[in-house]
């Protein structure tokens, strides 16, 4: 199965995807995170992104499509896969389109999680991370037990350096821009499916499941 979560940055598809992905019994496969990875141990790859990702660009889709397509020949998306931050442009939605026609394969479902600009500057000023496991937290939404520290595994939690109000504000041109069309894109494919997001995380993450048939 071939899911994609869809939405502004700071919707939610971190948050959910951990839920989606055991649920269906797909590997989570996040973009922005594979990106972070390779910056954070310097991989060419990582050197040619880091200027994109600070500025809150896109990756050109070159970059980012043999990167993806390269991670989805890994043995852990045999059963299918849920893809967070992928596609952000029509061009990475057809790439995905053809090489999945090539496997036999073809995107199942987008759900697309819809929250509103003032709710994501929001959430995004208050985010919190944890470095080892990639856990997401929010500092008065859903606060760690203890500050500064993951209750899933104890490691260090820190703030994006794209979350910073300014790159935060070009993300979400970004988003209008180049990442919006997919809406249409995937409408027009009869597979999008749209959830509010602007209710709390478990009441999405109940919503979610059920358009998907997952629940
Ligand atoms: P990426 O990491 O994909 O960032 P994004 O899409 O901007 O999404 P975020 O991770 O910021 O938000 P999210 O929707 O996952 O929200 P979260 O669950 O954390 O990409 C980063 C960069 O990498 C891009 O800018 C680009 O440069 C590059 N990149 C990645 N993919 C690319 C691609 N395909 N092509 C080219 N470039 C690419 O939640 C946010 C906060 O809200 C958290 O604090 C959370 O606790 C809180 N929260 C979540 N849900 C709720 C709720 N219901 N109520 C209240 N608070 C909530």
């Amino acid at each position: 199965m071939i899911l994609i979560l869809l939405g502004p940055p700071g919707a939610g598809k971190g948050t959910q995807a951990a839920l989606v992905s055991k649920q269906a019994g797909v590997a989570h496969v996040a973009t922005g995170d594979l990106f972070r990875e390779n910056i954070r141990n310097q991989t060419e790859l990582g050197i040619q992104a880091k200027a994109f990702v600070d500025k809150g660009a896109l990756v050109p889709d070159e970059l980012t499509v043999r990167m993806l397509l390269d991670r989805l020949d890994r043995p852990d998306t045999q059963k299918g896969v849920l893809l967070d931050g992928f596609p952000r442009t029509v061009e990475q939605a057809r790439a995905l389109d053809q090489a999945l026609a090539k496997r036999g394969q073809t995107v199942d479902k987008v759900l697309y999680i819809n929250v509103g600009e003032e709710e994501v500057v929001r959430r995004l000023a208050g985010r919190w991370t944890c470095r080892q496991c990639g856990a997401v937290y929010h500092q008065t939404f859903s606060p760690p037990k203890k500050p500064g520290v993951c209750d899933n595994c104890g490691g260090e939690l820190y703030q994006r350096d794209d979350d910073k109000p300014e790159t935060v504000r070009n993300r979400l041109g970004v988003y209008t821009r180049q990442t919006a069309p997919l809406i249409d894109y995937y409408k027009g494919q009869d597979k999008l499916l749209e959830v509010n997001g602007e209710k709390e995380a478990d009441a999405v993450g109940k919503d979610l499941l059920e358009v998907a048939g997952l629940a």
